[in-house]
């Protein structure tokens, strides 16, 4: 596929449009080079002349059709398309992927969820779409570093340590806790019974009180700067803050299948910046950028008001959020490279946020257009639920899955040998696909009938389609049938058919732009289309015992080898039974 389109853009110049069709009907590719032209239609006859002539190029295309205003059409060659089929049939689960950017690297950070505070779908989101765009990234030949940059630092920390000292100290009265445990032991002795739902009804718990009493706010902010400044007690604290969540997290992370691969699978969190924060306020001072605001905070302004200013310091000296991220880029910067490319998956609410970041590390010159990227997704809402943590309607993620498992397997068909396997399979993946399968920046209602449709657009109606293809190999197989042959003579294809390979084809140019343009919804596109196709084939053709049987079990072998590699970039698994 590559080669062909390679070829026609010798000929008609690299920078042109050539795009793969949406409707086959117009044949593979198709140019507008001849659109801006003053005579469009004569223009491109002239070109398509042009590309008649081209020896080397007409080995490679059928048939060349100028088409509407000025539009030139490229059909592929039969024999090039089996030739690709015969490709999937070797490369199998390398089938796809590309060395195209060898030598790039590339920072993906996605999930990022905050200490002491749920994990949320806004954080599922991130964790799921980031994920699936660093396996693209990966599979056209990117270095990928994937990082998660935990909120286990910041002023919330002030706020639960106030609270579990006090509740500590007034254990044996405080229904603060809506389970309190029988076995009240204090903070000095074991803080084990509380868990993270526990933690988050405490934030909850300071907010409806900090209403009312403006002082608890200061309390918290000087509970957070004896943290900052080492307090023994204080420390311990937030350490085991950080190992109650983790534990939660890293439960979420394993049922999901994510790993990340910096600091040892941890992710460099923004409390690793705590000393690395000097140096960087101290560049900003040297050039100039940092300049004092209201009651002595530091902040940076921006050359015309591009933005609003964006606050370093606090009027207490305080770092922030965004002192940290500067801090984190740096140390990026030096470790990985000044070319890494640095994605953040980050929900849209933060774009202002990321503007004034990124002009500031080019301010700093740090960084070159186009090297810091904000991939960013937008709310998740449950019909008419609102989510807020401070206010306490919290979604909890696990629960969130377990009921995507039991749904699962009530959809379920077959007898599978492993049942809860699957279960889990089919659920998960039915909850990875639904926020896959549309552009991330758009707004997600969650709709349970919707995810988990059989007939629909949905993960599990990819995956049946998959475990489809695999019955008829099982089937094939018990007919002793061949599934494989290396020459197809005297092919004549019905429609169907030759749709569906042309189709398939494009797999690898298609999760190259998706890669590009930080788009897994593409792939989804693209797969959803396929299974169409294949599953409009099975209904019409028998493949089994028909004349052209070798050539359909073929082409249904590489369907769901596709299907199968296009899943695993969204980080979705294929059972072969459902
Ligand atoms: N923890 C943050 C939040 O939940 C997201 C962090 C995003 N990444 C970053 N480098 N700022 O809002």
């Amino acid at each position: 596929m590559f080669e062909v389109k390679n070829r026609i853009l010798k000929v008609i110049g690299e920078e042109a449009n050539l795009n793969l069709t949406d409707n086959l009907d117009f044949g593979d590719y198709s140019t507008n080079i001849a659109l801006k032209k003053k005579n469009p239609k004569d223009e491109a006859n002239k070109i398509k002349d042009k590309l008649l002539n081209d020896e080397d190029l007409m080995k490679l295309v059928e048939k060349i059709e100028v088409a509407g205003p000025g539009f030139i059409n490229f059909w592929i060659k039969k024999d090039g398309l089996i030739e690709e089929l015969e490709r999937i049939a070797k490369e199998k689960e390398e089938y796809g992927k590309s060395k195209t950017n060898e030598g790039k690297k590339v920072v993906v950070e996605y999930s990022s969820p905050n200490i002491a505070k749920p994990f949320t779908v806004g954080h599922l989101r991130s964790t799921l779409i980031g994920d699936a765009i660093a396996n693209l990234l990966e599979v056209i030949g990117w270095k990928v570093y994937r990082d998660n940059h935990l909120g286990d630092w910041g002023t919330q920390f002030g706020k639960l340590i106030y609270m579990i000292k006090r509740f500590d100290s007034s254990r044996a009265e405080n229904s603060l806790l809506r389970e309190p445990s029988a076995s009240s032991r204090s903070f000095s002795g074991s803080l084990h019974d509380l868990d993270l739902k526990k933690l988050v009804n405490m934030y909850v718990e300071f907010h409806k009180e900090a209403e009312k009493d403006k002082s608890l706010e200061d309390r918290a902010r000087e509970e957070f700067k004896k943290l900052e400044q080492g307090d023994v007690e204080n420390r311990k604290i937030w350490k085991f803050c950080i190992d109650i969540s983790m534990k939660e997290f890293n439960h979420i992370y394993s049922k999901l299948g994510i790993k990340f691969t910096e600091n040892e699978g941890k992710g460099y969190g923004e409390s690793f910046f705590e000393d690395k924060m000097q140096p960087v306020i101290k560049e900003l001072q040297d050039k100039g950028l940092l300049k004092e605001g209201k009651e002595g905070a530091k902040m940076i302004e921006f050359p015309e008001e591009k933005f609003p200013p964006l606050m370093i310091l606090k009027k207490d000296g305080a770092t922030l959020y965004s002192t940290r991220d500067l801090a984190t880029d740096k140390f990026r910067l030096e470790r990985y490279g000044r070319d890494v490319v640095i994605v953040n998956e980050v929900g849209a609410e933060q774009t202002l946020y990321f503007q004034q970041l990124f002009e500031v590390e080019k301010m700093l010159n740090w960084v070159k257009e186009g090297q810091r990227v904000h991939v960013r997704h937008g709310h998740f809402r449950f019909k008419d639920k609102k989510m807020s943590t401070r206010k306490g309607n919290v979604i909890w993620l696990d629960s969130v899955i377990r009921t995507a498992e039991e749904k699962a397997n009530r959809i379920r068909l077959g007898k599978a040998s492993e049942p809860a396997k699957i279960d889990s399979q089919v659920g998960i993946g039915a909850l990875k696909w639904n926020e896959l399968k549309r552009d991330p920046i758009g707004d997600i209602i969650f709709d349970w009938d919707e995810i988990l449709n059989m007939e629909g657009n949905s993960g599990a109606y990819m995956q049946y389609t998959y475990a489809r293809t695999q019955s008829v190999l099982e089937k094939a197989k018990k007919a002793k049938r061949k599934t494989e042959k290396n020459k197809f003579e005297n092919l004549d294809l019905n429609s169907e058919e030759s749709d569906l390979m042309r189709y398939l084809c494009r797999f690898g140019e298609i999760s190259a732009i998706a890669a590009k343009s930080y788009s897994p919804n593409i792939v989804c596109n693209y797969l959803y289309n396929l299974a169409q196709k294949y599953n409009t084939f099975y209904n019409k053709h028998k493949m089994i015992g028909s004349e052209q049987e070798d050539f359909r079990l073929s082409l249904n072998m590489a369907v769901g080898q596709i299907i199968k590699n296009g899943l695993f970039v969204l980080g979705i698994d294929a059972p072969n039974k459902m």
